[in-house]
C-alpha cells in the first residue's frame, strides 16, 4: 500500500506537485533592514557601525540587557508558582492593565470608566496588525477602506542605501504592508519637509482637512520613525482640533515611549491629550525598545471606546480575531514587563534605565553634531541631528 502511494507521488511530483504548484510564486526581495544587518555582520571592518535596525547599543556597540530586566528575570526563574500553561486569549491581565496605565496615565478617566479594551499582542508589529485587522472588519468606512500614513513612515524603503547592499529597491514593508495585507489601502499624508529637514506642518494640516470625514490617520505618538521629527505640543493641539472637526479616527503607534525624552509621561503626552479631548482612537504599544525586549515580542493594543458596553463588544471581537491568528500570546515577556510595571521599586529602576538609554542617545547626537561642525568643519547645516529626537536622524532632499 505504502509503495503504491509512493509510486503515485513520485509520478505526480515530476508534474503537478513540484513543477507546477508553486511556479507562479515570484521571488520576493529580501527585507532591506534585515539584509543590511546581515551585510553588517559579514563585514570584517573593525570600526563598523550598523545604522539600519532601530535597536539601542551601549558604549561598546553591544545590545544592552536592562539591569531591571535581569532582576525581573531572576525573580521569575525563582518563582515556583509559575507554569507554562496558556495565557488567556487577550493576554496576561496584570500586564495589559498596567500597560494601559503606562500609556494613558494612571489616573486616566477612560480607564476608570471601563472604556479601554487592552489586548496583549506580538509586540508593536502585532498590535498594528491586530488594530488594522479590526478596522478592516468593523470600521465604518466613508468610501474605500484607506489609511493615511505619514510620508515617510516606518518601513519605507531606504532609497539612499545602494541596491547592491539592499537588493531590489522599492519594497515598502511595515506600516504599508501591514495595512495592505488586510485589504486597507495606504495613502500618504505630507509629514517631512526637505526644505527645513523638519515637520511639514501646513502640509500635514492640509492633508487632515482634505481627507474625507471619518478617515483613519496613523500618527506616531513620539519619536517618529524614520524622521525623528515630532510635532510640538502646540502643533499637536492644532492637529487634534482638525481631527475633531473632521471626525477622523486616530490610529496611534507608540513604539518609543520613554525613548524620545527619557520621560515616559512626557512621551505619552499626545496620546493622553487626544483621549482627554474624547477623540476616537486606538494605541499600539511596544516594549521592544524601552525595555530592550526586542526578541520577546511584548506589546499591547488599546482601543479607547465611548462606553463600557461598546468596549465589551470590541473586546469580544478582538478575542475572536486573536484566537484565529495566534490563539494566545506568549507569556515570558509579558510576565517580565508586568513585574516591572506593578512593583514600585522595579518601576523606578526601569525609569532610570530608560533615562540611561535616552540620555546616551541625546549625548551621541550632541557629540556627532559637535564633531561634524566644530571639529571637522563639515560644510552644510547639521542642526537636524540635535533637533530631531529618538533613535532616528533623517535628511532627504
Ligand atoms: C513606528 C514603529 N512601530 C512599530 C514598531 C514595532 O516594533 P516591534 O514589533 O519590535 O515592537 C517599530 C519598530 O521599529 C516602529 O518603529
Amino acid at each position: 500500500m505504502a509503495d503504491r502511494i509512493k509510486q503515485l507521488v513520485s509520478h505526480l511530483s515530476g508534474t503537478v506537485m513540484t513543477a507546477e504548484l508553486w511556479q507562479d510564486v515570484p521571488l520576493a526581495p529580501p527585507d532591506s533592514i534585515f539584509q543590511l544587518t546581515a551585510a553588517y555582520k559579514a563585514d570584517t571592518f573593525k570600526d563598523k557601525v550598523n545604522l539600519g535596525v532601530g535597536a539601542y547599543r551601549d558604549n561598546d556597540n553591544k545590545p544592552w540587557v536592562l539591569p531591571v530586566v535581569k532582576k525581573a528575570t531572576a525573580i521569575l526563574l525563582n518563582d515556583e508558582s509559575l507554569d507554562h500553561e496558556y495565557l488567556p486569549i487577550t493576554g496576561l491581565a496584570e500586564f495589559t492593565t498596567a500597560a494601559a496605565k503606562l500609556i494613558l496615565g494612571a489616573d486616566s478617566p477612560a480607564i476608570k470608566e471601563g472604556r479601554v479594551v487592552s489586548v496583549q499582542t506580538i509586540s508593536g508589529t502585532g498590535a498594528n496588525h491586530l488594530g488594522a485587522l479590526f478596522l478592516s472588519k468593523f470600521y465604518k468606512w466613508n468610501g474605500p477602506a484607506r489609511v493615511y500614513l505619514s510620508n515617510p513612515t516606518w518601513g519605507k524603503p531606504f532609497n539612499y542605501i545602494p541596491s547592491n547592499i539592499l537588493g531590489t529597491e522599492g519594497r515598502s514593508a511595515n506600516h504599508h504592508a501591514i495595512f495592505r495585507n488586510v485589504g486597507i489601502e495606504p495613502v500618504e499624508y505630507a509629514y517631512y519637509d526637505p526644505k527645513t529637514i523638519g515637520l511639514d506642518f501646513n502640509g500635514f494640516i492640509d492633508a487632515l482637512k482634505g481627507a474625507p470625514e471619518r478617515s483613519v490617520f496613523l500618527l506616531h505618538a513620539c519619536a517618529h520613525n524614520p524622521t525623528g521629527v515630532d510635532p510640538t505640543p502646540e502643533q499637536w493641539k492644532a492637529i487634534a482640533e482638525v481631527i475633531a472637526s473632521k471626525k477622523h479616527y486616530t490610529f496611534f503607534d507608540c513604539a518609543y515611549q520613554g525613548f524620545a525624552s527619557g520621560d515616559l509621561d512626557k512621551d505619552a503626552w499626545a496620546v493622553r491629550l487626544f483621549v482627554e479631548l474624547g477623540l476616537p482612537l486606538l494605541v499600539c504599544q511596544s516594549f521592544a525598545k524601552n525595555a530592550g525586549l526586542y526578541g520577546e515580542r511584548v506589546g499591547a493594543l488599546h482601543v479607547v471606546s465611548p462606553n463600557t458596553e461598546t468596549a465589551n463588544r470590541v473586546k469580544s471581537q478582538l478575542s475572536v480575531l486573536q484566537r484565529s491568528e495566534i490563539s494566545n500570546p506568549p507569556s515570558h515577556g509579558a510576565r517580565l514587563v508586568s513585574l516591572i510595571l506593578n512593583d514600585a521599586g522595579l518601576f523606578e529602576e526601569w525609569k532610570r534605565d530608560i533615562q540611561t538609554m535616552a540620555g546616551r542617545i541625546i549625548e551621541m547626537r550632541r557629540e556627532l553634531h559637535r564633531l561634524l561642525t566644530e571639529k571637522l568643519q563639515t560644510p552644510g547645516n547639521w542642526d537636524h541631528i540635535v533637533n530631531q529626537i529618538g533613535m532616528f536622524r533623517y535628511a532627504r532632499a
